[in-house]
């Protein structure tokens, strides 16, 4: 089991540990979930994500994290922090937050939550000094959540991402700094 490195009202958010992967895919990797991320993934895809995860985690002591929901025990969905490292994005390096929750479990206020969380990890334990999240402007839900936790479009990071099809491209971005962060209401 990996570490638990975050804990919200209703959440757990603990590390990828040696296995996950299985799960995420049985979990998480449908249809639903996956319309805005290219699709559905082999299973040597989501492992081969995990095995980065857990190095970035070893390195630098952050990663997307495994979110699991207290009452149940389940795993709800996959939320964190990586590097911005598409070949195409103009910002390489930066922290880039992203997340996504088991459909059965949509608009529970858990991406919320655990975002809140995710942020408050970057800008404390991590010092980043600005975080960014990707999605695309048919992902409607991903990027009003965005600007629900006071993220601001940056069109001048836009880039193409030839994993998607026509329908998701352009990648847009959206970036938050700690200044607005810790100034909110
Ligand atoms: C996007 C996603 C993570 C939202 O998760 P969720 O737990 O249902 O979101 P929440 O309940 O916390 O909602 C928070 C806010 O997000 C926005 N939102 C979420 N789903 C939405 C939808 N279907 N339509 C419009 N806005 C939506 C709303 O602003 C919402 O705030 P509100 O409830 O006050 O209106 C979820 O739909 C998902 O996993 N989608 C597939 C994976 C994905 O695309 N991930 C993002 C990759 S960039």
């Amino acid at each position: 089991m990996g570490d638990i490195v975050l804990e919200t009202e209703r959440l757990i958010l603990r590390a990828i540990s040696e296995g996950d992967a299985a799960l995420q895919d049985r979990v998480l990797n449908t249809p639903a979930v996956m319309e805005h991320l290219g699709g559905v993934k082999q299973l040597h895809e989501i492992e081969a994500k995990h095995a980065k995860g857990m190095a970035l985690y070893a390195q630098y002591g952050f990663s997307f994290l495994m979110m699991i929901e207290k009452t149940t025990g389940d795993l709800v969905g996959h939320a964190g922090i990586k590097q911005v490292d598409h070949p195409a994005a103009p910002n390489q390096g930066d922290h880039e937050v992203g997340w996504l929750i088991r459909e059965d479990r949509w608009r529970r206020g858990y991406a919320h939550e655990a975002m809140v969380a995710v942020i408050d990890w970057a800008f404390g334990r991590i010092g980043a000094p600005h975080v960014v999240a990707l999605t695309s402007l048919r992902n409607i839900g991903s990027w009003k959540l965005m600007e629900k936790l006071g993220m601001e479009r940056r069109q001048d990071l836009d880039f193409t991402d030839p994993a998607f099809g026509p329908s998701d491209n352009p990648a847009i971005q959206y970036a938050l700094t700690r200044e607005t962060w810790k100034s909110r209401p």
